[in-house]
């Protein structure tokens, strides 16, 4: 072992791979999905042409976005073996779990390696869209809602939970954060569906993969972290007492910190931009919610901005999830949908010149060491 070897904790600092798919700008504090400014997509495109942008890394012409849009439209669509299954597994696990599950089954018999299937890519990401949606409608009680042709992939998700057309502010709402979350380069989630596509197992297992990564507190799970954290915290007095409690408790304050961004996430600054035109929706519960966040987001940066700590998106998030009526127990799952269009692009794009991800670890044990037969220990 060459002595200068040593470990990136973390992968900490470590560029892994080349892609077009996205840019995150630490300095202006921007994001790009293949050179479009997201703030642009969600003022003035939707999830269906950031869908397309990602795999593609163009803009579709217009006849490209109406086959497209028609394509996402059918994928929507279940089959009766997944709504018996949703059935059966909704009352016995968690949303996150209940949808990776279904996408490995979907995997099933396929095969990867493909750059070529973006047709594949498509597919996924609407069955994130349904599988979500159904969960929810078939969670409540409701019965499996088919998808509508005339409406779009947001309002057409509302509607599959809903079984009716709802406010239209709320599928733009959905719309803007199907697009925010879409893509941002290869954070674990990422990295963990290319891990499992780089050995060639098919694009829906290479998804569940990033789902599972996804799940926890310290990447896409922060969301529903951070709501719970302002569940605890209760009212908005109470956030400066409780956040140095936490610290001095060495508490980590959810919806804050990122291994990429050293200064206030451009993703929450487009969200509170959002924020501000739904006010006249949030109910009191909300209203709270968002005081304790604002509280939260200025006596955080006091305390952790001198670190180079700053407020992510999933610190705001759950305002605009909580305004539409999305359960705080499905918030990562709705992150996941979103980033599907994220993992399918790399995926695809990784397969145009794959290699097997298999890294190295620094052996500490002693060797070799005598083995003793159990009736003699
Ligand atoms: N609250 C308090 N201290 C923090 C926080 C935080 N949110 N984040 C980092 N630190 C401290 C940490 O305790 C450590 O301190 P020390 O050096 O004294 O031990 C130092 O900063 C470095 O932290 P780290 O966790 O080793 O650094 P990282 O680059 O791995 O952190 C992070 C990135 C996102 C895991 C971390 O900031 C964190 O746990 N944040 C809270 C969870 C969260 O909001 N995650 C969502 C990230 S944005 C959505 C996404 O893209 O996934």
């Amino acid at each position: 072992m060459p002595s200068t070897t040593h470990v990136l904790k973390g992968l900490e600092g470590v560029y892994v791979l080349e892609s077009s798919i996205s840019m995150i700008d630490t300095e202006q504090g921007a994001l790009y999905y293949a050179g479009y400014d997201v703030r642009d997509l969600v003022e003035r495109s939707n999830f269906e042409e950031t869908i397309f942008i990602l795999l593609n890394q163009r803009l579709p012409t217009r006849k490209e976005y109406l086959e497209f849009t028609s394509l996402l439209r059918e994928s929507l669509e279940l089959q009766p073996l997944h709504i018996e299954t949703i059935k059966h597994y909704v009352s016995r696990t968690d949303i996150l779990s209940l949808l990776s599950l279904l996408m490995v089954l979907e995997g099933g018999g396929k095969k990867g390696g493909d750059p070529a299937e973006k047709r594949s890519g498509i597919d996924a990401v609407a069955k994130m869209a349904s599988f979500y949606s159904a969960i929810l409608r078939i969670r409540s009680g409701g019965e499996y809602v088919p998808p509508r042709g005339d409406l779009n992939f947001a309002e057409n998700m509302l509607y599959m939970i809903d079984g009716e057309v709802r406010n239209a502010d709320f599928a733009r709402v959905l719309d803007d954060l199907l697009i925010i979350h879409a893509e941002h380069g290869i954070p674990a989630s990422t990295f963990a569906s290319l891990v499992a596509a780089s050995t060639l197992s098919d694009l829906y297992s290479s998804i569940a993969a990033g789902i599972l990564a996804l799940k926890g507190p310290l990447h896409g799970g922060a969301a529903e972290a951070s709501y719970a954290q302002a569940m605890e915290i209760g009212n908005p007095e109470r956030v400066r007492a409780w956040l140095e409690s936490a610290l001095s408790e060495k508490r980590k304050i959810m919806g804050f910190g990122h291994r990429v961004y050293k200064m206030y996430d451009p993703r929450a600054t487009i969200v509170k931009k959002i924020i501000t035109g739904i006010e006249n929706y949030m109910d009191s519960d909300v209203k709270r919610l968002y005081e304790i966040t604002v509280a939260l987001d200025a006596y955080g940066q006091e305390y952790l901005a001198p670190r180079g700590i700053y407020p992510n998106l999933d610190l705001w998030t759950p305002i605009l999830y909580r305004t539409i009526g999305l359960p705080p127990d499905s918030f990562t799952a709705l992150f996941a949908v979103s980033r599907s269009a994220g993992w399918a692009s790399h995926i695809l794009e990784y397969w145009m010149d794959n290699k097997l991800i298999r890294p190295l670890h620094l052996y500490k044990g002693q060797y070799p060491k005598k083995y003793i037969p159990l009736e003699l220990r």
